[in-house]
């Protein structure tokens, strides 16, 4: 159906992809986070790189080599995230992918000592995170925008109520109760959504749904530039 051997669709775009986890300090040796290879983004930056785009990666702490040819940013914590995406996209940016696992709260204090252990409970309190995606997508020079949504539920009708909310252009949807697809898996199955209409990939590899997406969405970024 996509012509997968085709390359240099996304040439002389510059494509922003957030990836990975994100760590939210507790104290100096312990942290929050979600569950995230981060295998998808590099995919993802990988295949938007081959189609012949300027990639930058907005990377989270992950255990995977950067593909070539694409420029990482790291990061830690969901703050950094929002600075570094919102510079890349300051620097001038067609397409921002967020497919980065980002902690929605943040300890209210990061202790400086290590917190030792005296009471049978204790409480944390937690702060709301920025969210980058929402950001980039309600700027006045917004990109062409696509979301992940990784739902253990009602897949579509969450999915579908993220675009709308946050303003994207497209969001792919993935059920992570599925066995053996999603988190730190090598393969994945999604359903892309846009204004009016739905596509479903995989299952597959996380290269081929990858590739697979990049030729998705630049039929779509083509169409929303004419
Ligand atoms: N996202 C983001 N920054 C955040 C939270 C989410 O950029 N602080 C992005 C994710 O990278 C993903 C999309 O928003 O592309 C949806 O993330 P998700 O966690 O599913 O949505 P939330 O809006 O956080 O809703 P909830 O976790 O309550 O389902
Ligand atoms: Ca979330």
């Amino acid at each position: 159906l996509l012509d997968r051997g085709h390359t240099g669709v996304l040439s002389g775009k510059t494509v922003v992809i957030t990836a990975g986890p994100t760590r939210e300090p507790i104290d100096p040796v312990r942290y929050i986070s979600n569950h995230s290879s981060g295998k998808m983004g590099y995919a993802l930056a990988s295949a938007a790189s081959k189609a012949g785009a300027r990639v930058v990666l907005v990377s989270g702490p992950v255990a995977l080599t950067p593909p070539a040819g694409v420029e990482v940013r790291q990061v830690l914590t969901a703050e950094d995230m929002l600075r570094e995406a919102s510079a890349a996209a300051d620097e001038g940016c067609d397409l921002f992918i967020a497919t980065a696992a980002v902690a929605d709260y943040r300890p209210e204090t990061c202790a400086g000592d290590k917190i030792k252990k005296s009471s049978e409970a204790m409480a944390l309190s937690l702060k709301r995170n920025p969210d980058t995606l929402a950001t980039i997508a309600g700027r006045d020079d917004a990109p062409f925008t696509v979301g992940f949504a990784a739902e253990t539920s009602d897949v579509a009708s969450y999915a579908t109520d993220k675009m709308q909310r946050k303003k994207l252009n497209m969001i792919v949807a993935n059920d992570v109760s599925a066995p053996g697809l999603g988190f730190n898996s090598d393969n994945n199955a999604v359903t892309v959504f846009w204004p009016g209409g739905q596509a479903s990939l995989g299952p597959d590899s996380k290269t081929n749904i990858a590739r697979e997406l990049v030729a998705m969405i630049s039929e779509h970024l083509g169409q929303a530039a004419r």
